[in-house]
């Protein structure tokens, strides 16, 4: 477990200042935030810290706000409480210039986002180097040929999207995300409609992608199983609020009834199984329908 030390609290008095350890160990820190479409309250109160060189996981069913943290994270959305900060700025108080700078050291996997299909698989990798670098082709040829390489792919350099399967065209989004060498890297549902073998090799490499550019991921899923094997913490999400965190072992060991319910895909549990209802029998015809229910 990690530790949020709040440098405000130092008993320090010395003359010395006092080192920032929140963003000396975390790149990622959410304090308190609420957030709300309109009058829909999506997040209430949520506090997570993200430390440096980890992969963590944020998982929790459909609509709980998953997305709509990482917009928050990336400065697309702003809290409408509490503070988002990255690599020790508050990303709620960037002007344009200073959140195009943070942006281009994100590196993003969108939910759905799908490779351009009029571009070789080499056009795709290589599109973000050349929209914001003013790097030599040569230069952005050999960048684009080592992300490919990372992730196994550089055989299909001059393949168009619709020559790949589905999991190699997510490696291939993978290599894009990671194309200007991000300090952040976060994946939005990277495993959704992919074979078990897929998607054990997209997890393995977004492991490794980490490690090896000594970057910080975040990833949000829905894959518990896969999550545990390859993040080093995880946070779940429910009606907007945080309901439990912990390393891999924590989270398998947990008794906590929400846990529980999503590692061991219990259908029933503090997620109930049927959205409320009205009286069936009675909707169906077959006795009358209670007082107060449609
Ligand atoms: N632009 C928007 N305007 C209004 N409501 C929105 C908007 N985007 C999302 N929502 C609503 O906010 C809630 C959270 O959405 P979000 O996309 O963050 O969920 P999620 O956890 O990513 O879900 P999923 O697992 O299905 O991707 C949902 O109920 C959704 O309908
Ligand atoms: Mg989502």
């Amino acid at each position: 477990m990690w530790i949020y030390v709040d440098p405000s609290r130092s008993t320090n008095n010395s003359d010395i200042p006092v080192l920032n350890q929140t963003t000396t160990q975390s790149l990622v820190e959410i304090d308190a935030v609420d957030f709300a479409y309109g009058k829909r309250a999506i997040l209430k109160g949520i506090s997570l810290n993200v430390p440096r060189g980890k992969v963590v996981a944020i998982m929790g069913g459909s609509g709980c706000g998953k997305t709509t943290l990482l917009r928050l994270i990336g400065g697309q959305l702003k809290a409408s409480r509490g503070r988002v900060m990255v690599s020790g700025q508050d990303v709620g108080t960037l002007d344009a210039e200073a959140m195009y700078a943070m942006r281009r050291k994100m590196g993003m996997l969108f939910q759905f986002g799908a490779l351009f299909t009029d571009m070789t698989v080499f056009d795709n990798v290589a599109f973000q180097l050349r929209e914001h670098t003013d790097l030599p082709e040569e230069m952005i040829r050999d960048l684009v040929l080592m992300k490919l390489d990372a992730v196994g792919l550089r055989g299909t350099a001059k393949l168009f999207p619709a020559e790949l399967s589905g999991g190699m065209a997510r490696r291939v989004a993978l290599a894009r995300a990671v194309a200007l060498d991000p300090m952040l890297i976060m994946y939005d549902e990277p495993f959704a409609g992919l074979d078990p073998i897929s998607l054990a090799v997209v997890g393995q490499t977004i492991r490794r992608l980490n490690d090896a550019l000594g970057a910080t991921s975040i990833l949000v899923t829905h894959d518990v199983m896969e999550s545990l094997q390859i993040v080093d913490y995880l946070y779940f999400i429910s009606d907007g609020r945080i309901v439990g965190h912990g390393t891999p072992d924590e989270i398998r060991a947990s008794s906590e009834p929400f846990i529980k319910q999503f590692v061991h895909a219990e259908l029933d549990g503090p997620t109930p199984f049927h959205y409320p209802a009205g009286n069936y029998a009675g909707e169906l015809g077959l006795a009358p329908s209670k007082a107060g229910t449609p």
